[in-house]
């Protein structure tokens, strides 16, 4: 019956506040301003900066380079006057230290402490009382407060809320880094995500030096952003132009490539799709190898071209990838990586001042995309001067185009922009205007 609810023997009784309501005038919008970190790339992805109070978790897998870029942007923060704590869970002092020296970040307002327990932690807090607190890595902290084993999911919940809450109650920019593995995250930052106000996702490939920062949640700004950067010997850097590190530079054409314009966050980026189609040695079932492309588009992609464009697969290997690390998943990359695939079994180069850009249906028509303008104006900067693009867009957005240098030639359907990358063979060997940038591979140093 309801006389034995339970609300009505614990009825809540008022408390204490912790501060009185306030008429919403009074109140200071600069304490919730975002702060720049003097990184531009991360500002970008942040929407502006730190915000004081707020918690950050940056995400990635080890190696990719996170306590890296923490060092640097707390290094940037303790030389703009504010005091900025590393909490270490990872690496002693001393390999801190040495890592500062190599990239330049030691500074006297810049603490370290190498920790594990979360009160030890909070007495660092209490006794450097930063400004900006990074914790690497929230998965090494934890608490006897809670009786399950270090780095398990409770404690990283224990430890998470109690750096939230000083972090909201001091007014303490926080990071928290998480450590996430390919196979699934163990004990991962997953449960943290809906706890902390932004998440950023360190993304890239320990084999090629570009990284790229993605928010994916963010309570103080869009979340579409991304950030580029490029790991040096000397630290991290921001590419403020990143486009030309998805190309390939050579001096003559190679079949089965071809170059696309993906639109990511807000930024065209110029990426190069590259296709390699080749007898499989073993007579079985043929192997199709995808890198940083949609394995399910390309696989769709084969069946349209076989359907549509008379061009069969069957038995041979298919290996498809794009240049950099960057990844071209997004529909508007198929019709580039049609063509590099056709171009790959044909064993036929297309012109090398050509890119192509337009989503391809299963119906083997070429379907328009967003941001079109965009990605011509990126494409015609970096020298590109002819463009396969989606027929049916309006005169006023290839007019456009055409004045930043690029023409456009509309193609209805896939078999039509077969005919007319054959009907350019005769253009080919002609080399793009402006000199790009090499890309920098093997975690050489630029
Ligand atoms: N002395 C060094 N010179 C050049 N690169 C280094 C050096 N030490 C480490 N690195 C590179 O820096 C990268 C980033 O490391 P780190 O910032 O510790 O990554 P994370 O914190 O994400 O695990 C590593 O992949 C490593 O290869
Ligand atoms: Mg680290």
């Amino acid at each position: 019956m309801s006389d034995g609810s339970p609300a009505r023997t614990n009825a809540v009784q008022p408390g204490p506040v912790q501060r009185p309501a306030r008429p919403i005038a009074e109140l200071d919008p600069d304490v919730a301003r975002a702060r720049p970190t003097g990184v531009a790339e991360l500002d970008r992805v942040l929407g502006g900066g730190l915000v004081p109070g707020s918690v950050v978790l940056l995400a990635g897998e080890p190696g990719v380079g996170k306590s890296t870029l923490l060092l640097d942007v707390a290094h940037r923060f303790a030389s703009c006057g504010q005091r900025a704590l590393i909490v270490t869970g990872e690496e002693s002092p001393a390999q801190v230290r040495l890592r500062a020296e190599r990239t330049g970040a030691v500074h006297e307002s810049l603490y370290l402490a190498a920790e594990n327990d979360l009160g030890a932690l909070l007495t660092h807090v209490d006794d450097v009382a930063p400004g900006l607190l990074v914790v690497d890595s929230v998965q090494t902290i934890s608490t006897d407060t809670v009786d399950s084993a270090s780095g398990g999911v409770p404690q990283i919940r224990a430890v998470a809320a109690a750096l939230i809450a000083v972090a909201k109650q001091r007014g303490i920019a926080t990071v928290l880094v998480g450590h996430v593995t390919k196979d699934g995250s163990v004990a991962g930052p997953r449960v943290l995500e809906h706890l902390v106000d932004v998440v950023l996702h360190f993304e890239g490939d320990r084999h090629t030096s570009l990284r790229l920062i993605r928010a994916t949640k963010n309570r103080y700004g869009p979340a579409d952003e991304i950030g580029c950067f490029e790991m040096r010997e000397d630290g991290i850097v921001g590419l403020a132009d990143p486009s030309g590190q998805f190309l390939s530079e050579r001096a003559t054409p190679v079949a089965g490539t071809c170059v696309t314009i993906c639109i990511e966050g807000k930024r065209p980026l110029v990426t190069e799709v590259q296709a390699l189609v080749a007898r499989s040695p073993t007579g079985g079932t043929p192997r199709r190898s995808v890198t940083d492309l949609d394995s399910g588009r390309v696989a769709m992609l084969l069946a349209v071209l076989a359907r549509h464009g008379g061009i069969a697969f069957g038995d041979f290997e298919v290996y498809a990838a794009t240049v950099g690390g960057m990844r071209a998943t997004e529909p508007g990359s198929d019709l580039a990586i049609a063509l590099a695939l056709a171009s790959a079994a044909r064993d036929a180069p297309l012109p090398q001042t050509l890119c192509a850009i337009g989503e391809v249906s299963l119906s083997g028509d070429v379907r328009r995309v967003g941001g079109l303008e965009r990605r011509l104006a990126e494409a015609a900067r970096l020298g590109f001067t002819v463009a396969l693009v989606p027929g049916g867009h309006d005169g006023g957005s290839l007019r456009s185009a055409a004045i930043h240098g690029i023409r456009t030639l509309p193609v209805d359907t896939l078999p039509a922009a077969l005919a007319a990358v054959a009907n350019m063979r005769s253009r080919i060997g002609e080399g793009r205007r402006p000199a790009l940038r090499t890309v920098h591979g093997g975690g050489a140093s630029a």
